[in-house]
């Protein structure tokens, strides 16, 4: 498997996925802005990736203002670290596990201050709970590889779209998580990944890992999907997901809400895979998530060489919202949420705060 980053202690080394699969180039990250230029970039992309590596973004930017601002009383240090976050925050808005890590970073930092720790203890602090990000999200996957995989029959032929896989997470992988556990189990027949137009994270990524672990993997365009429901035996659909809304409603990479429409229709299980923390309690449905709208150029070139009239307008929204009537179920690691949605994501969400 891929390592998608590597945490050095003073530096953040990052896949660089804009090279993926012609080149394996590796970026070193010194400071936060650095990797906040790498998630604005999409050179680490996927929910649950760019919250790890936004955690690893906020200890770099500690131990640069307590360099900067020594002597300074803990009120300046954490207007300076909120700055940080908020940098953070604006890189890319729809994926929800970026706000979840940088906001658990910054509240370290409060809970500790108020302790009167020392500037060095709070650093060491906030890089354990970057690393803990990190660690906990291959054991997250892990597990909703497991429940994931138990949702399947012998030999599954599968559809994802984008890449929900160890590119898209600190490894494993979300989707992919699934694959691969239905992969290990002998159960798995074919796993057929759309190339997900504009930027191919599908046939770029997800073919590319699926290849290099020899799992069975077939490419086709977008525009195929609905042909391949018809057509050729598939047993499930299985996404990821960058932020799901308290009734259900999922945001993912554009394209999904179509291939959800053609799944219903064809009546094949539409499943999301994704951790808790890409759940968003705070909205109550999809209608309220935003949606990332990105570069024109993105769709009038493809691999840098241009393909459409080059004033072309364009409409360019990096993600969909499928509606949770077209959800067959939500697969996470405390196992597989279903409808009714409201009541089910509630529970949960009670679950969780009785944990905390
Ligand atoms: O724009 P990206 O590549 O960061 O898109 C996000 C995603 O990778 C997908 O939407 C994915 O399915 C969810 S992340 C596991």
């Amino acid at each position: 498997m891929v390592k998608t980053m590597e945490w050095q202690g003073q530096s953040l080394l990052l896949l660089d996925q804009t090279k993926l699969p012609a080149e394996i180039v590796t970026i070193i990250c010194e400071d936060y802005r650095r990797v906040g230029e790498a998630i604005k970039r999409l050179e680490v992309r996927g929910a649950p990736a760019i919250g790890a590596a936004a955690a690893f973004a906020m200890t770099l930017g500690w131990q640069e203002i307590i360099v900067k601002y020594t002597g300074a009383g803990s009120e300046t240090l954490l207007i300076e670290f909120k700055k940080i976050k908020d940098f953070l925050l604006s890189t890319r808005p729809t994926a929800v596990n970026l706000a979840w890590a940088v906001n658990k970073m910054y509240m370290q930092v409060v809970s500790l201050t108020k302790e009167q720790r020392s500037l060095q203890d709070i650093g060491t602090a906030l890089e354990n709970l970057a690393c803990k990000i990190y660690q906990d999200d291959i054991a997250i996957n892990r597990q909703i590889g497991v429940h994931g995989a138990a949702l399947l029959p012998q030999q599954a032929s599968i559809l994802t779209h984008c890449n929900a896989g160890t590119l898209a997470t600190c490894g494993w992988g979300t989707a992919l998580g699934v694959v691969r556990q239905a992969f290990e189990d002998g159960r798995l027949a074919m796993v057929y990944a759309d190339e997900t137009r504009p930027l191919l994270q599908g046939a770029r990524l997800t073919a590319w890992e699926l290849t290099e672990d020899n799992i069975p993997v077939t490419l086709i365009t977008d525009n195929m999907a609905a042909w391949v429901m018809q057509t050729q035996h598939l047993d499930a659909v299985i996404v990821g997901a960058d932020r799901i809304a308290a009734n259900g409603d999922t945001a993912n990479k554009i394209g999904t809400y179509g291939v959800a429409l053609a799944a219903k229709h064809h009546h094949i299980p539409f499943y999301i895979a994704a951790p808790v923390s890409t759940f968003d309690f705070t909205l109550e449905n999809g209608n309220q998530i935003p949606i990332e709208e990105r570069a024109a150029d993105e769709v009038r070139l493809l691999q840098g060489v241009v393909t459409a009239p080059r004033q072309v307008k364009v409409f360019n929204p990096a993600f969909d919202v499928t509606p949770a009537e077209f959800i067959t179920g939500i697969i996470t690691e405390y196992g597989v949420v279903s409808a009714p949605y409201t009541e089910n994501i509630k529970k949960l969400q009670q679950k969780l705060q009785e944990e905390d």
